[in-house]
């Protein structure tokens, strides 16, 4: 299996401090938020520019739909101006699927998270086209807004595609899928709600289904399957990376857990 050249090959430091803001991810200052040294390190901003167009969103849908992040719980029916089942995406890259999935499901809210500012650019693009109302983003690590902004029992589900796979044993701890992570992930979902994660990179679907299945309050939803993975939901449709994985020859995984 070939890895695909994601972040992770890049030059990446070893060592535990976790690096303030990385300054090249092509983006203007003033839309680079603040990181602060947190617990997992999962992303590094790649470098890529922004093109005019995701500037202009930046600046004229930002104030419109990009959510600040907060040390304070976030009000759900505030934010969308009504009061719906509300989902939590985890690094929507360049948004194209999320979109998708909030035109075909517009019963639910969805909330994006990313920290990579010609996706964020590129999504409220794709919000204005398609005159999405129930899709609203955040600009900031996915891990502190969980634990500072999501209140326990609150989601309807969880969206993490293809999270950076970390190919390397050394960097396998950025990983975002891990057992700690995935309990904080749980504790946020309603009963019923569910976890839905899909990767591309066989060891991580492994890891993924070992740390997933031995989270007493979630239950695979595909248990009776022969490897416990799940097939891909309809309303799911192809990503950025899964396309760029398929054509390496990479299978893809779908994993579907719900809260007990
Ligand atoms: C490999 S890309 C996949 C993007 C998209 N889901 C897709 O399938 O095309 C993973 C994305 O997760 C984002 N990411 C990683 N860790 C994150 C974190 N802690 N908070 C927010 N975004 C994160 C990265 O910036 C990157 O865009």
């Amino acid at each position: 299996m070939t890895p695909d050249p994601r972040p992770d090959d890049a030059d990446t430091p070893d060592d535990d401090v976790a690096p303030a803001a990385p300054p090249e991810d092509g983006a203007p200052d003033k839309f680079r938020p603040d990181y602060p040294r947190r617990g997992i390190r999962s992303f590094v901003l790649r470098a890529g520019r922004m093109g005019s167009g995701q500037v202009k969103a930046m600046e004229t849908l930002g104030p419109l739909y990009v959510l600040p992040y907060k040390a304070a719980l976030l009000d759900f029916d505030q934010a969308f101006g009504r009061h719906a089942p509300t989902v939590l995406e985890i690094g929507f890259g360049m948004g194209d699927a999320t979109a998708q999935i909030a035109a075909a499901r517009p019963q639910d809210n969805f909330i994006g998270i990313e920290v990579h500012t010609p996706g964020v650019g590129a999504l409220l693009q794709r919000i204005e086209e398609r005159g999405l109302t129930n899709l609203r983003l955040l600009q900031h690590d996915a891990v502190e807004v969980l634990r500072d902004m999501i209140a326990p029992g609150s989601l309807a589900g969880i969206h993490v595609y293809f999270p950076d796979p970390w190919h390397k044993k050394k960097h396998n701890k950025r990983r975002l899928i891990q057992s700690a992570f995935v309990r904080e992930l749980s504790s946020r979902l309603a009963p019923g709600g569910y976890l839905h994660c899909a990767t591309d990179w066989q060891p991580y679907a492994e890891q993924m289904l070992e740390v997933l299945v031995a989270e007493a309050t979630l239950e695979n939803s595909a248990k009776g399957s022969a490897d416990g993975y799940a097939p891909r939901p309809d309303w799911r449709p192809l990503t950025k990376f899964e396309n760029r994985g398929i054509k390496l020859g990479h299978g893809v995984w779908d994993l579907v857990f719900t809260k007990r």
